[in-house]
């Protein structure tokens, strides 16, 4: 049994597709085992993505993730990064395949509806970085 990071984005939760995109996790066999409706600050968003310091896209990537709230789970299941990684698709929705998070709910590189995390290590550091232990409870 793995855990992995997600969060719902900006751009989804205007959207009004929080329920969309939990029901497809559920859907699949994840399960949710933290989560939280949040408006990120500045200082945590840019704590979050600061490997893409140097990259030119950070500033608004940080700006676009702090416009309005975001929901931040944490998602348990068989294998859960992968699967996780496949439900929502590519990074650039115009390459993502029909029927994943991303094709169906993104609008850009940036907007593009959910994170999720790239590998178990990096999920690791993002559900500690936005959850105490004893907000996550296992499910399985
Ligand atoms: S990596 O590290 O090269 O694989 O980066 P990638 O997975 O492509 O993207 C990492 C996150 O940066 C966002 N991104 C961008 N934001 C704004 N503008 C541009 N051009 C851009 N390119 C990538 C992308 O949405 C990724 O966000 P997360 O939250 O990790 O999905």
């Amino acid at each position: 049994m793995e855990r992995t990071f997600s969060i719902i984005k900006p751009n989804a939760v205007a959207d009004n597709n929080i329920g969309n995109v939990i029901a497809r996790f559920e859907k699949e066999g994840l399960r949710i085992a933290a989560l939280k409706l949040t408006h990120l600050s500045k200082e945590k968003a840019e704590g979050f993505y600061i490997e893409h310091k140097e990259r030119p896209f950070f500033g608004s990537l940080v700006g676009f993730m702090t416009e309005g709230p975001v929901v931040l789970m944490v998602l348990e299941g068989e294998n859960a990064v992968e699967k996780n990684r496949k439900i929502m698709g590519a990074t650039n929705p115009a390459q993502a395949e029909e029927g994943t998070l991303r094709k169906l709910y993104a609008k850009s590189i940036e907007a593009n509806a959910v994170h999720g995390s790239d590998s178990l290590a990096s999920a690791e550091r993002e559900i500690n970085y936005f959850f105490d232990k004893n907000e996550v409870k296992a499910r399985f």
